[in-house]
């Protein structure tokens, strides 16, 4: 058998260069921020070092995928273990670990026996998923999305996707998109009652007036970390079921604990969905992603073959439910509404400080700083978002440029930051301010 170290790796910043430019499609290529590429070797927990050992706190999560810690030692070992035992088993053999995740997931809503879980590879994939159950289900084909939302890449999740940088050629069509009720720059200003209007306005006036369903973040990701007002969630739900939908909750960036004071983000708001959707942080970077469904919604699905090939893959498995584990035992739900206020509060302290600084808004560790020109036209400020962000690369602050005008740094780190980690996360950030 060969030697598992047996083939060259060359870290070199020329060789990764040469070789991504040459091999990788200009459709991979794209998505790098910084103005000079990094190269990262090892993480622990909220941690990262480059290629020269240059340590970082990681306020990106990886993309929201590190929830309870880079390389964590018991998600590593149950997903190691399960890997040298069966790496992979089709779900058309029975094995017992996706079997009790799926058990552990529907634990976690009120009347756990009334749902259940189909396992997909990606985010996206259970976005799509998601959709064809909503319009199975009711028999609509219309569905409501928000302007700023980000749903996924497939063709169907671009459908659901307003964010026109997102957005590429030949989408499927039957979606309408409402206004996002976002209430530092929406088009209808603060307050709930008018981005719910609106709602009944495009089901009025842009659908066939029954509709599949609507999907919403409960504190929008890519779109700024856009949080929903009070009132919203269960007024647009309202609204959606009294024209035949379903309200889709998309946890992907918002599930698993990392809103603090719930383990969903819709909890927050007094209202349970029909479909939920969760990804990324659910496997701590082991691709795994699921749609969690109301029995009855997923039953007419029973007819039909719907096969993702990795979708209860035992690894990943055993590595969502240790993260499930962690996230108990190490309280990492309370620490990220601890850490996240005091997260928070120093954000809010810097606003104080820089003019630039238009708004400062989130809920336990899914925070946002948004720049502006100016404080009266909160013209978003892009330049000043990207220099921020590269000042932040230099001392040692991975961030991330959000919203539909790069305009907004968003800070989504593991759940495990510290107290500790704030007070250096504050003083850096003040310093790339200070010094621009
Ligand atoms: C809110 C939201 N939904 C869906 C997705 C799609 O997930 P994936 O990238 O795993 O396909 C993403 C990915 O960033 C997301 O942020």
């Amino acid at each position: 058998m060969s030697s598992p170290t047996a083939l060259p790796v060359d870290w070199s910043a020329a060789a990764i260069t040469k070789r991504r430019d040459t091999f990788y499609a200009a459709s991979q290529s794209k998505f790098v921020p910084f103005a000079e590429p990094i190269i990262f070797k090892r993480g622990s927990m909220q941690y990262l070092w480059d290629v020269d050992d240059r340590k970082y706190i990681d306020l990106l999560g990886m993309n929201v995928c590190i929830s309870v810690g880079h390389s964590h030692p018991v998600v590593v070992a149950a997903a190691m273990q399960q890997a040298q035992d069966l790496t992979h088993c089709t779900t058309m053999f029975y094995h017992p670990v996706p079997a009790h995740l799926a058990e552990e997931l529907a634990a976690t809503l009120p009347d756990s026996d009334d749902w259940v879980v189909h396992f997909t590879n990606s985010g996206a994939e259970a976005i799509d998923l998601a959709m064809t159950m909503a319009r199975g289900y009711t028999g609509n084909l219309d569905l409501l999305a928000l302007r700023t939302a980000y749903h996924g890449p497939t063709a169907a999740a671009q459908s659901v996707t307003g964010i026109a940088g997102w957005r590429h050629a030949g989408l499927p069509g039957n979606v309408a998109f409402v206004a996002d009720p976002n209430q530092y720059r929406g088009i209808f200003g603060e307050g709930t009652e008018p981005y719910l209007d609106e709602i009944d306005r495009t089901i009025a006036t842009s659908t066939t007036g029954r509709i599949a369903g609507m999907l919403i973040e409960s504190i929008q990701g890519y779109g700024g970390v856009v949080e929903m007002p009070p009132g919203y969630l269960a007024g647009a739900a309202e609204r959606v079921r009294a024209a035949g939908g379903l309200y889709i909750a998309d946890e992907v960036q918002s599930g698993f604990g990392r809103t603090g004071e719930h383990f969903w983000g819709f909890q927050a708001h007094d209202v349970v969905p029909d479909i939920i959707v969760c990804a990324k942080g659910m496997g701590n970077g082991f691709p795994i992603a699921a749609v969690i469904a109301r029995k009855q919604v997923a039953q007419p699905m029973a007819e039909k073959f719907m096969f993702h090939t990795y979708g209860a893959n035992p690894t990943s498995c055993a590595a969502a439910r240790a993260v499930l584990q962690v996230i108990r035992e190490e309280n990492l739900q309370d620490n990220a509404q601890r850490v996240g206020s005091a997260l928070l509060e120093r954000l809010q302290q810097l606003q104080s400080r820089h003019q630039s600084i238009g708004d400062v808004r989130g809920r336990g560790l899914m925070l946002a700083i948004e720049l502006v020109e100016n404080r009266q036209s909160k013209a978003p400020d892009k330049t000043v978002a990207a220099a921020v962000f590269e000042k932040c690369r230099e001392q040692g602050l991975i961030l991330s440029k959000s919203g539909p005008g790069q305009s907004c740094l968003r800070m989504v780190p593991p759940l495990c930051l510290s107290m500790d980690d704030v007070d250096i996360v504050g003083d850096k950030l003040d310093a790339a301010f200070a010094s621009l």
